[in-house]
């Protein structure tokens, strides 16, 4: 079926993830990974889309689940067979989402040192200590606990029974720019940026070793590449780790890596319009109500099965609003009422950011084996339930 038919049968705008292309993702990404460290694991960053197909996909290919807010880690218990595997992430973790980390023995990424004795009183025993790093705007991290204060933090941490077994980083990919106000997304991030992490923690493991706090991982978290493009990092973090003494286990948790080019969005256009500047307007039924990331970056649009010169267009969504704009120039065709444009790969941070701030969130089709099928078939989900017992 062609997308045009898709639409005529489900209506307009409608999500596209392709099931298998984020399973394909998801392979050639770890063994990326473990064609330099074998003892490398993936816990997939619910949070970029936590679509039930993806995350049974994750599962079924022996990888695990990162979460960041107690709804992730409720959807990551229903996939998860082995709880243990769960990594519990974020700067707010609820009183329920600590209780129920440490009844089921998640490893719990603590923030900070008050939130060591947040866990502690929740049951948590095994955790990680996040470490802060500067963002590549070179703000200082909100996330974490300062490298020159982690030896601090794991006595701490022992002293109130909890075995830390973990360093974790995360290199991000979205920041805010305090300077200019700006939010600035910048991914991936480079291999030596990547590798000077990775030799951070290594060095921290070692420092914690000498007073037996024996460090199992090193999580280096996500702004990691696609699998395409990954073997310099994978190289210079490897080696990193070597030179500084670990042999340990390497945690990653790919987010866009993964899920960004395995979803597009299908739109419709409403209305073409020339403004007084000149400019054409083309205004479509999605925009950032369902494609927040075109805020700061306008995703590539294609109009599939349409030939023939193209020139800019300023490409606007439903909402009564100046800023709800999906792209500033692009290049299109000649457009008409009716016509489809497909946002192209807006798997990461789009369907799990959208609102409802306007019109209801669009359907979701998932293809599995070039199939499509809404994914809110529930006799579907349960079969892919099952395959993933
Ligand atoms: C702790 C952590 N790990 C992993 C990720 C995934 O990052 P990315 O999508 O850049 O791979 C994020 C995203 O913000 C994160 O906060």
């Amino acid at each position: 079926m062609n997308v045009r038919e898709l639409i005529a049968d489900h209506g307009s705008p409608l999500w596209l993830a392709d099931a298998d292309l984020f399973s394909a993702n998801l392979r050639a990404f770890e063994s990326v990974w473990k064609g330099h460290w074998p003892q490398s694991r993936i816990a997939y960053s619910y949070k970029t889309n936590r679509l039930a197909w993806f995350l049974h996909r994750v599962e079924r290919a022996g990888g695990s689940a990162e979460v960041v807010c107690l709804a992730e880690y409720e959807l990551a218990r229903r996939v998860v067979a082995d709880p243990t595997r769960i990594v519990v992430d974020g700067p707010a973790k609820p009183e329920p989402l600590l209780t129920r980390a440490g009844a089921d023995g998640a490893l719990v990424i603590a923030d900070s040192l008050a939130e060591l004795e947040r866990a502690a009183v929740a049951g948590v025993r095994r955790v990680g200590l996040r470490v802060a790093v500067n963002s590549f705007t070179g703000t200082p991290s909100r996330f974490g606990i300062p490298p020159a204060e982690i030896l601090a933090a794991a006595r701490a941490a022992a002293a109130l029974g909890l075995s830390v077994r973990a360093l974790s980083v995360h290199l991000v990919s979205t920041d805010f720019e305090a300077t200019s106000g700006r939010v600035v997304v910048s991914w991936p991030r480079a291999p030596d940026e990547h590798a000077a992490a990775a030799a951070l923690l290594a060095r921290l493991a070692s420092q914690l070793g000498l007073e037996s706090h024996a460090i199992d991982e090193i999580d280096l978290g996500g702004g990691l590449p696609a699998a395409s493009a990954c073997a310099g990092h994978a190289r210079a973090v490897t080696r990193a780790l070597r030179d500084h003494g670990f042999s340990g286990g390497l945690l990653l948790e790919p987010g866009r890596a993964v899920a960004a080019d395995a979803v597009d969005l299908a739109l419709s256009v409403v209305a073409i319009k020339s403004l007084a500047c000149g400019a054409r307007c083309v205004i479509c039924d999605a925009g950032t109500n369902f494609l927040p990331g075109a805020l700061t970056g306008p995703p590539r649009l294609d109009v599939p099965g349409r030939r023939g010169p193209r020139s800019p267009a300023l490409v606007t969504g439903p909402l009564c609003l100046n800023a709800d704009v999906v792209h500033p120039c692009a290049q299109l065709p000649a457009l008409e009422p009716g016509d489809l444009l497909l946002a192209r790969a807006v798997g990461a941070y789009q369907q799990s950011a959208s609102t409802e701030f306007g019109e209801a969130r669009p359907r979701v089709l998932v293809s599995e084996r070039g199939t499509w099928r809404p994914a809110d078939d529930l006799h579907h989900r349960r079969q892919v339930e099952r395959q993933a017992a």
